[in-house]
């Protein structure tokens, strides 16, 4: 039996084509405190739920400048936020390139900076670009379509060491092995170039149905995608570097989906607000202790329990903020 005949294929309310609800949506409006006149960073756009948000509270006057690596999304955001025309620029680009937007926009400092960080449901379960284990759509999973490189590329292609280190490293999936040398096996009879393929393959190795409650798939696929798109390369460098854009009293937020990023968002947040972050014991730490910034989280805010009410989907997000001295 196909993988998408076993699990449920919609998305918690049942619709296989649901759009995406923007996650701790007022937690950020709330830290962001928007005044007209603002100028805001909305680095990860997507269907633009959180732009819209900000273009409400900045007028007259502000600006939002909305970024996504997914053109189809922009487009998407573009319709959305047509209201607001005039108040915002659009860019199809990745936040990597953040530092140089902004320093080509040449723009004052700004007062806020968002990311929220991995795919939206409406790349998930309704743009058929193959990142579901639910789906039997074409193995893709690149967020910008101008990528060469796609899921089936790496899993049809790299080793089997490689396979199982990076389902290992960012899927944290202590099967990695086995599921890499099943992957190869399969792939010597035949490429594997579906979805529900790649979900049955893993699904077998694992020999027993499930596994903590989730499907088998869900960390190899997590996995894959994040190495398709290079999704944490970078990203401590990136947030360092963003934060020199910010006025005193600007703030950033992000919204992480799994621990891997999560660490990272931590790492930067506490080099920037000057505390450790090595493992050596205080008399030893050399971290260097100027804090340019304070944590307005010290520990990850999660959705209050009516968001997760309607929105399942939300539960392992995790939010951190911080505000520049
Ligand atoms: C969780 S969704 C954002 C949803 C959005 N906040 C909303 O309310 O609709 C994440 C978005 O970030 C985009 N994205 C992820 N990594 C990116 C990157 N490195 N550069 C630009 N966009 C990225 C994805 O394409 C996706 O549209």
């Amino acid at each position: 039996m196909r993988a998408a005949a076993r699990y449920n294929m919609t998305d918690h309310t049942g619709n296989p084509d649901a759009e995406h609800i923007s996650v701790m949506r007022n937690e950020v409006l709330d830290l962001f405190q928007c005044k007209p006149g603002g100028i805001y960073v909305d680095a990860t756009v997507g269907l633009g739920g959180h732009s819209q948000g900000i273009l409400e509270r900045i007028q007259p006057g502000g600006l939002l400048i909305g970024i996504d690596r997914d053109r189809e999304s922009l487009d998407k955001a573009q319709v959305r936020l047509k209201p607001f025309s005039g108040s915002y620029r659009l860019l199809h680009d990745n936040f990597k390139n953040l530092p140089l937007i902004l320093n080509n926009l040449a723009t004052r400092p700004v007062d806020g900076i968002l990311l929220d960080l991995g795919v939206s449901s409406y790349q998930l379960l309704s743009s058929e670009r193959g990142f579901s284990f639910q789906s039997d759509e074409m193995l893709d999973m690149r967020m910008d379509r101008s990528q060469q490189w796609t899921a089936a590329d790496l899993v049809n292609n790299i080793s089997e060491a490689e396979l199982a280190d990076i389902i290992y490293r960012f899927g944290e999936e202590r099967l990695s092995r086995r599921i890499a040398a099943a992957i190869v096996q399969e792939r010597s009879r035949a490429p594997i170039t579906r979805c529900a393929q790649l979900a049955d393959i893993i699904s077998r190795a694992f020999r027993v149905r499930g596994h903590q409650g989730i499907h088998p798939a869900t960390r190899t696929f997590q996995a894959l995608r994040i190495a398709v798109n290079e999704e944490l390369e970078g990203l401590e460098e990136l947030l360092l570097e963003a934060f020199g854009f910010l006025r005193s009293g600007g703030r950033i937020v992000v919204i992480a989906f799994h621990s891997l990023e999560d660490r990272i968002v931590k790492r930067a947040f506490r080099k920037l607000a000057g505390q450790c972050v090595c493992d050596a014991p205080p008399e030893l730490c050399t971290c260097p202790r100027q804090a340019l910034a304070c944590l307005l989280t010290h520990r990850p805010m999660t959705p209050s329990p009516e968001e997760l009410a309607a929105n399942p989907r939300a539960r392992s997000a995790r939010l951190r903020a911080l505000e520049r001295i």
